[in-house]
C-alpha cells in the first residue's frame, strides 16, 4: 500500500476480503475527514431513513459498520442497541470511539458470522454491498442472523446491482423475504464534484418472512 490516502478507485477494484481488510486498515484513520467529508458521503445518513421509515424493531446489526457513521445516525434517530461487524478491525477501532454501539466485533460478510440464527431484529447496511466488496450470496447469511419479521435495509450500488445479479438472488429469495421495495438514492450530496458525483444505490427493503 503507498503512502497516498486510498480512494474510491482503490475501493471499487478490490477483488477478495483480504483486499478489503488491507485497504480499509490504511484508510480507517482518515475515512471520515478525508473522503467521507470531501464526497459529501450522505448514503449512511440516506440508508437510516428509509429504515427509520419502516419502523424496525432492534437489537440491530451494522454490517459492514466501519468508522461507525450508520451508527451515529441511529443513535441520532434514537433506534437501538446496535451492533456493528466488519472484516477490518482498524475502522472498528475508529467506530467504538463513537461510543454508539452496544457491541462491535470482526466477521467477514463472504462466509459465515459468529453469530446464532435469528438473533437480530433488525439488520441495516450502507457502502458494502457494493463493487470489490460484498455480493449477493451474502444475502443468505444476513437472512440467517436476522429474526423472523425483521426488517432488513441494505445498500447496493447500482452498477453492483446490475454486474452481480442481485435481481435473481433476490427472485430466488422470493419465499423467504416479504415486503420487498427499492428506493434509489443518490450517494453522495449536492457538494461533491467529480466522476463519482452523481453514482446512484438502491436502498434495498424487505423483511424476513
Ligand atoms: C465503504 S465502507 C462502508 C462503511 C460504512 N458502512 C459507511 O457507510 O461509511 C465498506 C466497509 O465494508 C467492510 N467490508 C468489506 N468487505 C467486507 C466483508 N467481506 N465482510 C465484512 N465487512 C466487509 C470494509 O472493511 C468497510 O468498512
Amino acid at each position: 500500500m503507498s503512502d497516498e490516502e486510498p480512494d474510491l478507485d482503490a475501493a471499487y477494484g478490490l477483488k477478495t476480503p483480504d483486499d478489503s481488510k488491507r485497504l480499509y486498515a490504511a484508510w480507517a484513520k482518515t475515512y471520515d475527514a478525508g473522503f467521507a467529508a470531501r464526497m459529501d458521503y450522505c448514503l449512511p445518513e440516506r440508508v437510516v431513513k428509509a429504515f427509520v421509515g419502516c419502523c424496525p424493531q432492534g437489537p440491530v446489526l451494522d454490517i459492514g459498520a466501519g468508522t461507525g457513521l450508520v451508527g451515529a445516525h441511529m443513535a441520532a434517530a434514537g433506534l437501538g442497541p446496535v451492533d456493528g461487524v466488519d472484516i477490518c478491525q482498524e475502522m472498528l477501532d475508529v467506530a467504538a470511539e463513537r461510543g454508539v454501539y452496544r457491541l462491535l466485533f470482526l466477521g467477514d460478510m463472504t462466509g459465515r458470522l459468529d453469530v446464532v440464527d435469528g438473533a437480530y431484529g433488525a439488520v441495516i447496511s450502507s457502502g458494502t454491498f457494493t463493487t470489490g466488496h460484498v455480493g449477493p450470496e451474502a444475502l443468505d447469511e444476513v437472512l440467517r442472523v436476522a429474526a423472523t419479521g425483521a426488517q432488513i435495509a441494505i445498500s447496493v450500488s447500482k452498477a453492483h446491482w446490475n454486474a452481480a445479479g442481485f435481481a435473481a438472488k433476490f427472485a430466488e429469495l422470493a419465499g423467504q423475504i416479504a415486503d420487498l421495495k427499492l428506493k434509489t438514492v443518490r450517494i453522495y450530496g449536492d457538494k461533491t464534484e467529480g466522476a463519482h458525483a452523481l453514482d446512484e444505490g438502491y436502498v434495498v427493503l424487505f423483511r424476513k418472512g
